[in-house]
């Protein structure tokens, strides 16, 4: 069976196009005209180290019809610069669109100054692409006193505007998280706000016009352009609720492995990702690590690609057996290990796991019966249980974890043992809603306060959409719901609906 799976996972051999094809300066068309600009899907940048960043553009004129680009590679020339209007170059270079690629670009810089804010722009024959602005961490070893970022998730775009983006744009943010849910793969369904171009996503194109269609929002790519970016997936980026290699459907897994591989290819070409992210057939390395100073350390975490099959039938259940299985695994063996030697050996004063689905025991059901949502880690009990464990005897410097995944905003404790409240608090959990899903919001559903009530964990639910914003200093972190009333029409303002506030040694958070 192992055998099966590795062949399944990696041998995929319709995707794969290696490192070298993609990233030589092969025999590419220097000088292309076009009859209208390529530029549609905008400019974005991610993963930003001290001396670097990844810079990313795509070439499309018919963007929601396979890209409309010719069948050749083309080149494109790139440059970055210290100043918002690109007149003090520091470097430049060129870099190839293929067609093996839908013609991203991604470019993988070094040599740049640490904690530093520079501009960047792409040219293709004589199209200019829009400016972008990114920025570099600092040092792992500089005492930066200073960290604000956002997290946003789950931004269905038939549902709803991305008011929340416009309002994000504006931001005084040195970063974004995005914890998944970047796309939807659903067919385009009639009467809704806006509607999907084309059927469920299946093959590399369907899911390429779709992360197209989703870029072509004017308010997504000004958020891009305004910040870097860290993006992890959810389960949408491929299918609802699927786990590993298991279909929620139950389609055969050599199946739902070549969609995977569709699904993980689309999302590398058109995320800010670098090299180590290229996908090998169904399998891409997502979870990865960043520092930012003596502040931070970032776990950017994938519970999706190697997480058994959920318990229990899926969807909210009473527990049986299977959730307190010890080889059930949110995050895989490797990852896990990886994920507890890092934090073993963290000098930062914070430390987030930044991941996709809430991490508190939710009982989900109004009422005396106890129901869990067992695609959460509700379903993988031990899997939690071993990682709060471990945050309560190894003690690394302020744990906070990060999710998104269901439409609400949640701050929750979390305790050594997740059924004793007498046990200490362990971790604090930001739970970020979504930026369009599930439609206009409103302060609770009756079963938001039903679960307010009956969830001893839980310090504050809201049912807006939105994002969140932190501001983090060494001594405490302070997290902004920053809500829109409505995403049905356009012009909804943002407000800060609640703020709360971790301080440095206790973990928790108050209202302030
Ligand atoms: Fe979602």
């Amino acid at each position: 069976m192992l055998d099966r799976r590795a062949f399944l996972l990696s041998g995929l051999a319709m995707y794969g196009a290696s490192a070298r094809e993609l990233f030589a300066a092969g025999p590419a068309v220097q000088n292309p005209k076009f009859s209208a600009s390529p530029f549609t899907l905008g400019v974005c940048s991610g993963d930003p180290t001290p001396d670097g960043v990844v810079l990313w553009t795509r070439l499309a004129i018919d963007p929601l019809n396979g890209g409309g680009m010719p069948k050749q590679p083309l080149e494109v020339q790139w440059q970055i610069a210290t100043d918002d209007r690109l007149s003090r170059v520091v470097r430049s270079g060129k870099a190839m669109a293929s067609p093996d690629w839908a013609h991203t670009v991604h470019v993988e810089l070094s040599g740049l100054q640490p904690h530093t804010w520079y501009w960047y722009q792409f040219r293709v024959g004589s199209e200019l692409s829009p400016i972008g602005r990114t920025r570099t961490f600092p040092r792992a070893q500089s005492a930066v006193d200073r960290l604000r970022f956002a997290i946003a998730s789950c931004q269905h775009f038939e549902v709803g505007l991305y008011t929340a983006y416009q309002h994000m744009a504006e931001e005084d943010l040195d970063l974004v998280l995005h914890l998944g849910d970047y796309i939807y793969e659903g067919p385009g369904v009639d009467k809704l706000v806006r509607k999907h171009v084309g059927g469920e996503l299946m093959t590399v194109d369907d899911y390429r016009n779709r992360y197209a269609q989703y870029r072509s929002d004017p308010a997504l790519r000004a958020s891009h352009a305004s910040f870097p970016f860290l993006v992890v997936w959810d389960d949408h980026e491929v299918d609802n609720n699927y786990a590993g290699l298991y279909h929620e459907g139950g389609a055969p897994v050599e199946q739902f492995a070549l969609r995977r591989a569709a699904a993980y290819k689309a999302f590398y070409e058109h995320m800010p990702l670098r090299r180590a992210s290229i996908p090998k057939g169904a399998l891409l390395q997502l979870y990865r690590p960043f520092t930012y100073g003596t502040l931070a350390s970032i776990s950017m975490l994938d519970t999706r690609q190697y997480r058994t099959d959920q318990p229990c039938g899926d969807n909210v259940q009473l527990p049986c057996a299977e959730t307190q299985d010890p080889r059930a695994t949110m995050l895989g063996p490797a990852q896990e290990k990886w994920l507890m030697d890092r934090l073993n050996r963290s000098q930062a004063g914070w430390n987030f796991l930044a991941q996709q689905v809430p991490m508190a025991k939710l009982d989900r059901f109004a009422g005396p019966e106890r129901r869990f949502s067992m695609d959460k880690w509700d379903g993988y009990e031990q899997s939690r249980s071993r990682l709060l464990k471990f945050l309560g005897t190894r003690k690394p410097s302020n744990p906070v974890t990060l999710a998104g995944d269901v439409h609400n905003n949640w701050v929750n404790d979390l305790r050594l043992d997740v059924d004793d409240a007498k046990t200490p608090i362990v971790a604090t959990e930001f739970v970020g809603t979504s930026i369009t899903s599930a439609g206009d919001g409103n302060e609770l559903s009756p079963l938001m306060k039903a679960m307010i009530s009956e969830n001893e964990c839980v310090r504050f639910a809201n049912n807006h959409r939105g994002y969140v914003r932190f501001d983090l200093k060494p001594k405490e972190l302070r997290a902004d719901f920053r809500v829109v009333e409505y995403v049905s029409r356009p012009g909804a303002p943002i407000k800060t609906r609640a703020s709360f506030v971790v301080e440095g040694g206790r973990p928790g958070a108050q209202e302030g």
